[in-house]
């Protein structure tokens, strides 16, 4: 039997790359969508190891049936991964951001990503010792948080905010899950080519007229030149597949052109330094004293 996978998000983007290029490199790939259409129409593309699951990760009810499915699939064996992918970004200033949509990042980001990871824990691995054993190896959770997870960047504080919890929420999985094996890592993607950038770029118009309007549009035309310089998303899908196959893989992989410049942003540099750098760049207006 092939490894299977199941990957969150998969309409689009990065998710969408990971089944086509998993699905034709070893792996049965099941992957969620959240509609019967989208599902239909990914089954017609990929008629060879790929299965749709419908579930919004808000909807416990219909992850635990997906679970179901991937349950049968897999009778006695282990699930060899899970790819919690599935995300949104809410851009826009923290005091002006709507608070559903600041709530919205948050449940869908965290409270999604935990939803996803309890119903696919017992496949993986993390069952009571009075059930018998499934076969194969300890599954994987494979987060992709963001370099937004590591560096808080101004006008993206609702994103920064929810990919910052998935690092924690996994970091406390992988140190919880480590009786039963399993092994809990994080993707921190750059810019890479999708539609979230079709879904973000020119949002922050709506700040126009308050008093972040500078620094709006200085990070739209910094996104935009981002999107410009994305990588493909088989970038990720390949790095997935290193991931998956690897006896000791790293904690955490950043995927950017240059990512020794964010490590340094986010690792390095005194965090007072990095203010000050940031507000430059998005900013023109002089630093007010005592800040
Ligand atoms: N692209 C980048 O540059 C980049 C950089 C860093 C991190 N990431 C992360 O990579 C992941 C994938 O993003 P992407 O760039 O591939 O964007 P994308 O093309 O917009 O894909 C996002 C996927 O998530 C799904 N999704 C959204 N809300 C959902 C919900 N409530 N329940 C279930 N599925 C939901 C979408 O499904 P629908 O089609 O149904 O909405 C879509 O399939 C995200 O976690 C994102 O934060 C992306």
């Amino acid at each position: 039997m092939k490894p299977t996978i199941v990957v969150t998000g998969v309409s689009s983007g990065i998710g969408y790359d990971a089944v086509r290029y998993l699905s034709q490199n070893g792996y049965f790939v099941f992957g969620s969508v959240r509609s019967s259409a989208t599902a239909a129409e990914l089954e017609n593309k990929f008629p060879d190891n790929f299965r749709a699951l419908i579930f919004d990760v808000l909807d416990r009810a219909s992850i635990d049936e997906a679970s179901e499915v991937v349950a049968e699939h897999l009778g006695s064996e282990r699930l060899r991964a899970l790819v919690n992918n599935a995300g949104i970004a809410e851009g826009g200033p923290l005091q002006l951001l709507d608070d559903d949509r600041f709530s919205r990042q948050l449940e869908v980001g965290v409270v999604g990503t935990r939803n996803v990871t309890n119903a696919f824990l017992p496949l993986l691995g993390a069952c009571p010792k009075a059930m018998e054993p499934r076969r194969g190896p300890p599954g994987k959770i494979i987060n992709i948080t963001s370099i937004s997870g590591i560096l808080n960047t101004p006008m993206n504080g609702a994103y920064c905010v929810a990919k910052h919890a998935v690092e924690s929420l996994g970091e406390v999985y992988r140190r919880e899950l480590l009786q039963y094996g399993i092994d809990v890592i994080s993707i921190q993607p750059g810019p890479i080519e999708s539609l979230l950038w079709d879904k973000n770029i020119g949002s922050l118009n709506e700040y126009a007229e308050s008093e972040y309007a500078d620094m709006c549009r200085n990070t739209d035309e910094i996104m935009r030149e981002a999107s410009a310089d994305a990588l493909p998303a088989e970038v990720v899908s390949r790095l997935l597949d290193r991931i998956i196959r690897a006896r000791w893989p790293r904690r955490a992989y950043i995927v950017h052109r240059n990512r020794w410049s964010v490590a340094l942003f986010a690792k390095v540099l005194p965090a007072r330094l990095v203010d000050r750098l940031l507000w430059r760049r998005l900013s023109r207006a002089p630093i007010k004293k005592g800040s």
